[in-house]
């Protein structure tokens, strides 16, 4: 099948910056989908109201993180990158899907029940209904593959379960959205402090921004919690080990990485060295992304015409398959 045909879709809130989860998890797989897929990439500025974000900031964040994905190689020619609340389909979409939600499964949903716990005060009915904005994003363009790390997974079991409710009831219309990540595993980039993963809200120390500079990247690294080394060869390594190795392997050289494995499995493992050699592969590897973005953030100019492309070929797609629903649902009368 012509790659050039199948449709992918992506979004990410601009709740802060972002960090190397972001990249790993999903904008590396955008830049390297960009150019054989019709690519919507968008910056999801409603979701991010479910949680009450200052709005001043806001503004600067939905152009930081625009800015963010240039520099890590979002084409606009390319790929269409746009602002989520600038394509007001997306809202009549969701309206229509929420019809086929049932209360029941959106309280089950994961997120939903971290967001309860976190924000007892917060329980917007934005919150329960998230799940079904997040799939009115993705069909709205009727894309199938949905490039995601794996704190997305259950949302992509649920759109899927909206649109087979949808054909079921109205007729085939949409593709069943799957999670992609060229076949391997959804990943999960670790947090630094051995627990879970890294991730916008959480311990800012535990997490490293596309943004920070190079001795906050160097500090936080050197802060990694380790001990005193395996004791025999082949002990097992602790939770908080193998994020170390798992951060490695995503910016350090296979030889570096194997270098370290065999200095665990010989017990003559030294973390000082390990996490010296991490922050100098990080720091290669983050430093060039931050000032491309920092430059890019500068011209405003170029930032607002590429919203404004962005969100007029959105708006396009958006409207021929708003067309097909409500034809398909009868919600069409002269
Ligand atoms: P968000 O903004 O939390 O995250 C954006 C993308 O980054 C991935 N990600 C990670 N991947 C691996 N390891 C991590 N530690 C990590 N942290 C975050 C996320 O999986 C995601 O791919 N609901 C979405 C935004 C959204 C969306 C959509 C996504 C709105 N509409 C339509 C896909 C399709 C979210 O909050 O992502």
């Amino acid at each position: 099948m012509d790659k050039k045909k199948q449709i992918v879709m992506s979004g990410i809130r601009p709740t802060g910056f972002l960090h190397l989860g972001n990249y790993f998890g999903a904008v590396r797989n955008y830049v390297r989908l960009q150019q054989e897929y019709s690519c919507f990439f968008m910056v999801a500025d409603l979701h991010s109201l479910t949680t009450h974000p200052d709005t001043a900031l806001l503004k600067q964040q939905v152009f930081r993180v625009l800015a963010e994905n240039l520099a890590c190689g979002i084409d606009p020619e390319q790929a269409v990158l746009y602002c989520q609340s600038h394509v007001p389909e997306t809202a009549e979409l969701y309206l229509l899907l929420n019809m086929l939600a049932y209360v029941g499964e959106l309280e089950k949903t994961v997120t939903f029940k971290d967001k309860v716990r976190q924000h007892p005060d917060n329980v917007n009915a934005g919150l329960l209904t998230y799940p079904v904005l997040q799939t009115a994003d993705i069909i709205l363009h009727r894309a199938a593959l949905v490039p995601v790390g794996k704190d997305q997974e259950q949302h992509l079991e649920m759109a899927r379960n909206f649109v087979k409710r949808f054909n079921h009831r109205y007729g085939d219309v949409f593709p069943e959205p799957q999670a992609f990540n060229f076949g391997e595993e959804l990943l999960k980039v670790p947090s630094l402090d051995g627990t879970g993963k890294m991730s916008k809200s959480e311990n800012q120390y535990a997490t490293l921004y596309l943004a920070d500079n190079d001795e906050l990247i160097q500090k936080k690294i050197m802060r990694a919690k380790t001990d005193s080394g395996p004791t025999s060869p082949g002990a097992p390594k602790p939770d908080y080990i193998v994020n170390l190795f798992q951060l490695m392997k995503l910016v350090s050289t296979p030889e570096t990485v194997a270098q370290f494995e065999a200095a665990y499995d010989s017990c003559g493992i030294r973390y000082g060295d390990m996490k010296t050699q991490l922050a100098a592969d990080m720091i290669r590897f983050i430093g060039p992304i931050r000032e491309k973005a920092h430059s890019i953030q500068q011209d405003s100019d170029y930032l607002q015409k590429v919203m404004r492309n962005g969100a007029q070929k959105a708006r396009e797609s958006a409207s021929q398959t708003l067309q097909l629903v409500k034809e398909a649902m009868g919600l069409t009368y002269y």
